[in-house]
């Protein structure tokens, strides 16, 4: 994990002055300085469930229906962009105000939104080894030349990061994009992560869950590209 990240590097920038996390049901926020690095999961959630993380969430809708499915599960949903966040915060709002929450399971209370950079994120709170799922559904595909360079999968840093903090004991990557293209340098870049492998047609037991961006293509009819990475042990 970097110790010392660069602060200019375009994933960064307006991005720690304002990190924030938000908790769904006491509805507390707290700003991300505030909180001891690296995360201590256990600690933070009062709990020894496992820890998976969307990054870039969207309009929340996988956030919301995986949470509430598997509540002995913790998630975190990161994401960037403020309207976004709020969005996401607004949809779990009115699921709350329409279903309630279950008090013996606790809807919810096993989900944080942290609205802030997401490779900023993983090399400075996310622990070694902490992480039992990636989940990266549709991220911005940056299509034209000059842009490329802002894709996350050519991130370097995010690439060890994201190696570094999953689980050796079976963490996966999830990943799912329209874009073809994106998709083979997506392949590409990660065969050089050697912590990692894909896993052939293993797409994983929330597959049914679709995002925003999921469903609007599938209904305009695009092919939808997926893998799926696991962790090797050593
Ligand atoms: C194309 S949208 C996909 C949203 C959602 N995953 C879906 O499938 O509907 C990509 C999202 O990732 C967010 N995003 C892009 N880069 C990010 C980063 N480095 N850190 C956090 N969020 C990011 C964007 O703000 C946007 O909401």
């Amino acid at each position: 994990m970097r110790e010392n990240p660069d602060y200019n590097d375009i994933y960064y920038q307006n991005t720690t002055t304002y990190s924030q996390m938000i908790d769904i049901v006491t509805e507390r926020v707290v700003s991300l300085s505030e909180l001891v690095v690296p995360i201590d999961w256990e600690a933070f959630f009062g709990n020894a469930h496992p820890v998976e993380i969307e990054v870039g969430f969207g309009k929340g809708r996988f956030l919301l229906e995986a949470s509430r499915r598997h509540p002995q599960v913790n998630y975190i949903g990161i994401e960037r962009a403020r309207k976004y966040v709020e969005l996401t915060r607004e949809r779990f709002a009115k699921y709350i105000r329409h279903f309630g929450v279950d008090k013996a399971s606790g809807t919810f209370s096993n989900v944080r939104l942290v609205w802030t950079e997401a490779n900023y994120f993983l090399t400075r709170y996310v622990p070694v080894a902490s992480v039992q799922a990636y989940h990266i559904y549709f991220p911005d595909p940056w299509p034209k030349k000059r842009q490329r360079k802002r894709r996350i999968f050519r991130n370097q840093d995010f690439l060890s990061a994201l190696a570094n903090t999953l689980k050796l004991d079976g963490g996966r990557l999830y990943i799912a994009t329209d874009y073809k293209e994106y998709f083979s340098e997506i392949q590409e870049r990660l065969s050089q992560v050697s912590a990692l492998r894909p896993l052939g047609k293993n797409l994983g037991p929330d597959r049914d869950i679709t995002t925003n961006f999921e469903m609007k293509y599938t209904l305009e009819g695009r092919k939808i590209y997926r893998a799926v990475y696991e962790k090797l042990a050593s």
